[in-house]
């Protein structure tokens, strides 16, 4: 594309400088033919010529300069004029404005392709926009919740004639909503940490399967509590890779698995080795993920039940797979409506020195 617009620029300018020196020789042939026939028609007088040539001249300058006006106008001070009004929108904020090119794809000048990178431009910077207020929104809405929590039950506390077991219930509600707030802002952190490359990776050697017992020990009261069964299945897998960052992806799928399945359900977590790499799996027999959830489940603050009213905030599975990005592997769903899901990830074997 940039081949051949370069081709149609050097075309351009060729063709602008053959109507330069056409015109040019028309106006001095004219002149000469002008000439000729006065000076016959004069008989020498050198006042009558001179003043005759001097109109001619004028006249075809005047008529020149009108033509190179109005085929700068059209090919220069127009198209400039239109770029200059869009990008003074963009910088005031505006990115609804589109351009249009002057000839069809594939004949694309220098103007048309000025025209489409700036039509990019404002897509991209529209699109971003729309992603910086909708986090900003999300965000804000996320906060407000614990807060309200915090503010009435620290009101409710005030009231001197409390018995002591109220008084704590009311105060461990404070402390679960502060803990809301916390996990909040430390993901929102870790999130906008990874996008922006800010987290330093540091890779050491260790054994998959024991960092996924020791996860799985850090859910024991509430597994205990919703009488889960675990079914694990964890073959010895050494990898050298960043055991913070693989906590976070454990965490947070145990969580799931665990958050979405009712008492008395299975939780499945398994680690092997396998010709492309370190996999694990983490399957449950909760509530399952309906096709339309799931296309939407790796979105910032996306939650399948759309009231927020739950636990989370739709952070976590964001986090997964940004890690995931960062590390280099795949994470993947399989899923049944009703009878549970699998999550499996396969973290490359180039980074994990299997
Ligand atoms: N194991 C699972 N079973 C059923 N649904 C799931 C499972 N894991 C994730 N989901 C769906 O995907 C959504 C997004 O998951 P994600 O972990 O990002 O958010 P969350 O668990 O709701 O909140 P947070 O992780 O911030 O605590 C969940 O709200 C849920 O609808
Ligand atoms: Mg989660």
């Amino acid at each position: 594309m940039r081949k051949s617009s370069s081709k149609r620029r050097l075309l351009t300018v060729f063709l602008g400088q053959l109507i330069v020196f056409l015109t040019v020789t028309s106006i001095v042939t004219v002149a000469l033919m002008v000439y000729g026939v006065v000076e016959k028609r004069a008989h020498g007088d050198v006042g009558t010529i001179s003043a005759v040539m001097l109109l001619v001249t004028v006249f075809l300058s005047t008529l020149f300069t009108l033509a190179d006006i109005i085929r700068r106008k059209k090919t220069v001070d127009d198209p400039v004029e239109k770029i200059l009004i869009a990008t003074e929108k963009m910088a005031k904020g505006d990115f609804s404005i589109r351009l249009k090119p002057r000839h069809s794809y594939g004949n694309y000048d220098s103007y048309d392709l000025i025209v489409d990178n700036m039509n990019m431009l404002a897509n991209e910077l529209q699109k971003s926009e729309v992603l910086k207020t909708d986090f900003i929104s999300n965000v804000s809405h996320e906060i407000k919740t614990p807060l309200a929590i915090i503010r009435n039950y620290v009101a409710l506390m005030n009231d001197s004639s409390l018995d002591e077991e109220t008084r704590t219930g009311y105060a461990q509600t404070v402390i679960d909503a502060t803990k809301r707030l916390t996990n909040l802002i430390s993901d929102i952190l870790k999130l906008s940490k990874l996008e922006n490359n800010e987290l330093s990776i540091e890779y050491t050697s260790f054994f998959l399967d024991a960092q996924l017992e020791e996860c799985i020990l850090q859910f024991e009261s509430i597994i205990e509590k919703k009488e889960l069964e675990i079914d694990a299945e964890l073959d010895p897998v050494s990898i050298i890779s960043s055991p913070s960052y693989l906590e976070i992806i454990w965490n947070n799928l145990i969580s799931n698995a665990i958050k979405f399945t009712e008492k008395g359900g299975r939780i499945g977590i398994l680690v092997k080795k396998t010709e492309k790499g370190a996999l694990v799996e983490i399957s449950d027999t909760g509530c399952g993920i309906s096709k339309d959830v799931g296309e939407h489940i790796f979105d910032k603050f996306y939650q399948g039940d759309t009231s927020h009213s739950g636990e989370g905030n739709g952070l976590g599975l964001a986090l997964v797979k940004k890690v995931i990005d960062t590390l280099g592997g795949k994470i993947s769903v399989s899923s049944e409506q009703g009878k549970g899901s699998t999550f499996t990830v396969l973290l490359n074997s180039s980074k994990d020195g299997l």
